[in-house]
């Protein structure tokens, strides 16, 4: 584990190895745990040149270097097939895999679905799915045990289905969470197929379900497609979601519409990118809180004073809650790493790249670097309260990527996290297990390896009740 000064509270991570691995060992991390593959020097030096039989690859934690690999240069840098291929299976058509102009103009369309205006509309279902949660475990006995990680998806998969289907799936809630979480426990496996380059067609362990899966998430995507373009054309009421911004987008700059095609995929896209992301970060969160008993108290003591009067600028006043997510987010970026490769040569820092070069830009590394952070092992959500937000060097933290390729979800993502940060906390007192084992582990997001087993106590009844907006 890394190490930190006493008294800090430094949550667990891998120790990374002292010295570089070799072939055989990284592909046995990579496919157990991508995190235990980051040795010390990823830590202390801006770019790390390994070279490895598939890639020629850089390992570049240096804001600059980062800047121009996500920004200014980025129509050198798209994603790499490692990435595409791994994380994005069926997801094809959406915003998170197109590129170029087809990314473009997506991108145009899209953009406004996730525009302030439109996220601080969606407190109000935000609010409803929390109290969901609440309510489900109010009817817990005190000290009910429950597993707080898989709680997270329950809740953050209620607030999808809310923002994107107000209407409901129309059909059974159950089943399609049990597809998302077989689809998510078929993808994200880092193998050596797709490293060394294997065509698609070579099979892959577990595609076969996956792809059953995809199948049915088609079905009852497109069912449910079809009974709202019906429902649009018939009424002049629109329903206020994400699906009806969808169908009614227009590209600003042609006024073309997206294919049936492209709202389907993109509906998965924000289904898959949207869930476990905003699940583990909240899932993290609640684990350092209950490390940590000053700042729960001081969550505390903010959700109660915030929630009795939820306007839609609600998150905006959970300022201390925003710190605690942005540090839980520092420690344990959902999205650990990012990679892209060199279309033609270019130069970062010192080194020439060539093309076809791997890039991994990596959130967990990067947000732990030692050039860029003071005691960077260590749960200190002060370092993202206002008055200290202003000295974390620029490129230095990147939960959400930067650049033309930055998650369009993150106002939605923090304002989702803080309204259900709040919520619990006000309701509930949570208690890790004593002799719970809590440890990072990488599979397509950054989540606690065994859960997150707590024991939950509801707060006295004088406690406010989260109102509805
Ligand atoms: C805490 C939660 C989240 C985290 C940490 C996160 C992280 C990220 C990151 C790092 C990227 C950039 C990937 C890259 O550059 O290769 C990204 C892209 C993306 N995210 Fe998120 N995300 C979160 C929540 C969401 C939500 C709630 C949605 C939608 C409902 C969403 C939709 C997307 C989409 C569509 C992209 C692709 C953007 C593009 O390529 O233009 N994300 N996300």
């Amino acid at each position: 584990m890394l190490r930190c000064r006493e008294p800090d509270f430094c949550p667990p991570a891998p120790r990374p190895p002292p010295r570089r691995l070799g072939l055989v060992e990284t592909l046995i991390r990579l496919r157990r745990n991508p995190l235990e593959c980051w040795s010390a020097e990823c830590f202390d030096e801006p770019i790390v040149n390994i070279r490895l039989p598939f890639a020629d690859t850089f390992l570049v934690h240096h804001p600059q270097a980062i800047k121009r690999v996500l920004m200014d240069n980025a129509k050198n840098y798209p994603k790499d097939t490692i990435q595409r291929r791994i994380l994005s299976f069926g997801l094809s058509d959406g915003l998170l895999s197109v590129e170029g102009e087809r990314w473009e103009a997506q991108r145009r369309s899209l953009a406004p679905l996730f525009a302030r205006r439109t996220v601080n509309g969606f407190a109000g279902a935000m609010l409803a799915a929390a109290n969901d949660l609440a309510m489900t475990w109010a009817k817990l006995g005190p000290g009910a045990v429950i597993d707080a990680a898989a709680e997270m998806t329950v809740v953050t998969l209620n607030v999808l289905a809310r923002t994107i289907f107000s209407d409901g799936i129309g059909g059974d809630i159950t089943e399609f969470r049990m597809a998302m979480n077989a689809y998510f426990g078929a993808v994200g496996r880092i193998g050596a197929l797709d490293l060394f380059g294997a065509p698609t067609f070579v099979p892959r362990p577990g595609h076969r379900r996956l792809r059953r899966t995809m199948a049915y998430f088609e079905t009852v995507i497109d069912r449910i497609i079809e009974l709202r373009r019906l429902r649009l054309a018939d009424t002049a009421e629109r329903p206020n979601d994400l699906l009806t911004l969808l169908l009614c987008s227009l590209d600003p700059a042609t006024g073309g519409r997206l294919s049936l095609k492209e709202v389907r995929s993109n509906i998965l896209t924000f289904l898959s990118a949207g869930h476990e992301t905003t699940a583990n970060t909240l899932a993290w969160s609640l684990f350092l809180l209950s490390q940590a008993p000053e700042w729960r108290s001081r969550v505390l003591e903010e959700a109660m004073r915030e929630l009795v009067d939820p306007a839609d600028d609600l998150a905006d006043r959970l300022i201390v809650t925003k710190a605690v997510i942005e540090e839980a987010l520092r420690l344990y970026p959902p999205i650990a790493a990012l990679s892209r490769t060199a279309i033609e040569a270019d130069t970062l820092g010192d080194f020439a790249v060539k093309p076809r070069s791997l890039i991994v830009i990596a959130p967990y590394v990067l947000h732990r670097h030692h050039r860029l952070w003071s005691n960077p092992a260590a749960f200190d959500p002060s370092r993202f309260l206002p008055e200290s937000r202003g000295d974390i060097p620029r490129f230095a933290y990147l939960p959400f990527g930067v650049g033309p390729r930055t998650c369009i979800g993150s106002s939605f993502a923090l304002q989702e996290a803080a309204i259900v940060l709040a919520v619990l906390v006000s309701r509930f007192e949570m208690q890790l297990l004593p002799g719970a084992e809590v440890w990072p582990h990488q599979r397509i997001t950054l989540r606690p390896a065994k859960g997150l087993p707590m024991a939950i106590t509801r707060r006295p009844a004088s406690s406010p009740l989260p109102a509805m907006a």
